[in-house]
């Protein structure tokens, strides 16, 4: 079976109100209605998800989330439990998106432990990576990607890797309107495929690497056409609801 495409998007912290996540969740099951080809996804504040969800009830929009902690429960103030995500029909959920490594310190180590998490607790994660713009310069770009990937998935099961939804997202190119080219892309994409390929062997076709950075509808198609982009990890541009749609049709 041929691998469908995934197109997810990143809401971050939008839209300001809880009518508004209902109002652009229900126009995006409007924009991507018809795209059966492709998989979709929207990923809302977390205080947004239970309405969220209940918006895209019925529809074939799944709903992520963009943070978990490692931990079942406990004195955690301010954290939410994969376990939470989940009851809320939460399916996929972020881990290491650059603003969380960069703004909220995630470690390497930290984000491997959200990846195994999510897994435990029936949630497919999808494991940001990427590289700075200081360190495409410096040329070390793919061992920096690599090894992000080796953290993210420590200690996991070749069939729990297989069931991983990679990101690649260079740190230059999100919401900086400056999108990798799509040759820069699906060389570090070839780069992160070949990894995946020592680890899972040829599991390693079935699982999803999506690009984001920047991604809009007059980029999507050809950043898509690339052989090893599955997909994108959208953010500005999925705060509207018909660009939203056009990527996912791009995509499609
Ligand atoms: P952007 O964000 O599309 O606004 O560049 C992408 C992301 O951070 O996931």
């Amino acid at each position: 079976m041929a691998k469908r495409k995934l197109v997810a998007g990143n809401w971050k912290m939008n839209p300001p109100t809880l009518g508004k996540a209902e109002a652009l969740a229900r126009a995006v099951v409007e924009a991507t209605r018809g795209d059966a080809a492709v998989d979709v996804l929207v990923i809302p504040p977390a205080p947004f998800l239970g309405a969220v969800g209940a918006a895209l009830h019925g529809s074939a929009v799944a709903l992520g989330a963009q943070n978990l902690h490692p931990d079942r429960g406990g004195a955690y103030t301010g954290e939410v439990a994969g376990s939470m995500l989940h009851d809320l029909g939460v399916r996929y959920v972020l881990c290491g998106h650059s603003e969380r490594r960069q703004l909220f310190g995630e470690s390497p180590a930290l984000v491997g432990a959200k990846v195994a998490a999510a897994h435990r607790d029936r949630l497919v994660p999808i494991l940001c990576v990427g590289e700075t713009l200081d360190e495409r310069d410096q040329g070390v770009t793919d061992t920096v990607v690599l090894g992000q990937l080796e953290q993210g998935l420590a200690g996991l099961d070749t069939a729990v890797i297989a069931e991983t939804v990679i990101a690649y997202e260079p740190v230059w190119a999100i919401g900086t309107g400056r999108n990798a080219t799509p040759e820069q892309a699906q060389a570090v994409h070839r780069v992160i495929r070949d990894w995946l390929r020592r680890q899972v062997g040829d599991l390693a076709d079935e699982l999803r690497v999506l690009y984001g950075g920047s991604v809009k509808p007059a980029n999507a198609a050809e950043l898509m056409a690339e052989p090893d982009i599955d997909g994108a990890l959208v953010g500005g541009a999925s705060l509207e609801a018909a660009g939203f749609g056009a990527i996912v049709r791009a995509a499609g």
